[in-house]
């Protein structure tokens, strides 16, 4: 597997979307959000997605240049429509308007529709975050095929429905909890079968309904199963409580569009930490938080406690110095494409 600095990694990326049709702006923001879920360790919502998201743009089920709309709007509220254009950039520009109306209305809340992927949820409450507000994010994938079998079922019937909530704090990482509603994000499977790695028990079960560790059976009529093992009924509360956020509310609806086009409904509300108490104070206890839970002696096995985003953070810091692996897999795709539209050259990639 090549190993590749984040730099150059984004450079390649936002260079074959523009080639794709992406504007500059566009391709930036898609490229960049995909390399920094490589650099926060997700590499399954990396730069593994980008030849996906040229194949969506070649479909017609992405559309550069798409306008943002405003459908619908209060000093508190807003409903964005995405016009089909990139997930990246609309959810951003939708999270920045919230956060705009947090100011001053302390609190509020948006939905957005016809976007394509948002990748990484984390991205958009950590603006909040950044902003010293609370943000919280929910997604789903609109009415394109679902991956998911409700708790007890043997069809795919929720979306992998993600949740991230980010909090102000005064630690070095960032406290933030971003996780999929299944018992791993989709993209881990598609990373498995590309690095031909068998999965956990626990993660999918086939057509028939049968528990397996071989991921190539995820595309073969399997489906995910919600979070939480045994009582895997909590995940799948938690994806069904999403996708009334994210396709009820939004008015997108719930099912398969017979199309598949893939459709991120997104429900967004943001908290100013002022308007409850000052925010130095909040972001001291926050820390202290942190501490109080990370300093319990570790439990038989582990090495100790993480905070939410922890994880992520630490990977962070040691792939900006290292750099990302890149399968060989997406590494030639990317290759494939650097060719096809005569960037090979000047990206370094013949
Ligand atoms: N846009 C979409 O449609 C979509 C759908 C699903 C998932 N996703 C993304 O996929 C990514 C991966 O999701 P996931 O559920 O597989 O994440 P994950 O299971 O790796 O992590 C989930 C959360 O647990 C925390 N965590 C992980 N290990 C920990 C430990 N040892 N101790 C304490 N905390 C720990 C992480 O910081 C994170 O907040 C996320 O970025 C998510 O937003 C996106």
């Amino acid at each position: 597997m090549p190993i590749v600095q984040a730099d150059r990694l984004a450079q390649i990326g936002a260079a074959l979307l523009k080639a794709a049709g992406a504007s500059e702006e566009e391709a930036s923001a898609v490229a960049t959000g995909c390399i920094n879920a490589n650099l926060a360790g997700h590499d399954s919502h990396g730069v593994i997605a980008i030849p996906t998201y040229i194949d969506r743009i070649k479909a017609g089920h992405i559309v550069p240049g798409a306008p943002f709309t405003i459908v619908q709007e209060s000093p508190t509220t807003t409903v964005i429509d995405g016009n089909w254009g990139f997930g990246f950039r609309v959810n951003a520009r939708a999270m920045a308007l919230t956060i705009e109306k947090a100011k001053t209305a302390n609190v509020a809340a948006c939905t957005v529709f016809r976007q394509s992927h948002v990748g990484r949820l984390a991205a958009y409450p950590l603006m909040a975050a950044r902003a010293g507000m609370i943000g919280i994010a929910t997604a789903d994938s609109g009415r394109s095929p679902k991956h998911v079998a409700p708790f007890g079922g043997r069809e795919p019937r929720l979306g992998t429905n993600p949740i991230s909530i980010a909090v102000p704090s005064d630690l070095e990482a960032p406290f933030y909890l971003d996780m999929a509603t299944s018992a791993v994000a989709a993209g881990k499977i598609q990373l498995a079968v590309a690095r031909g790695e068998a999965i956990p028990k626990g993660w999918i079960i086939d057509a028939e309904g049968r528990h397996t560790t071989d991921p190539t059976q995820y595309r073969k009529g399997g489906a995910l199963l919600p979070l939480g093992g045994s009582e895997g009924y909590k995940g799948s509360g938690l994806a069904a409580m999403v996708e009334v956020l994210c396709g009820l509310l939004t008015g997108l609806g719930f099912g398969v569009e017979p199309t598949g086009r893939h459709n991120d409904g997104c429900f967004m509300a943001v908290f100013n930490v002022a308007a409850f108490r000052p925010l130095d104070q909040f972001k001291k206890d926050v820390a202290d938080f942190a501490r109080y839970l990370t300093s319990t002696p570790p439990s038989e096995g582990s090495t100790g406690v993480l905070c939410p985003g922890e994880v992520e953070y630490r990977c962070e810091q040691r792939r900006r110095k290292e750099g990302i692996a890149v399968e060989d897999a997406t590494w030639d795709r990317l290759r494939v494409l650097a060719r096809d539209y005569k960037v090979a050259d000047e990206l370094g990639l013949a």
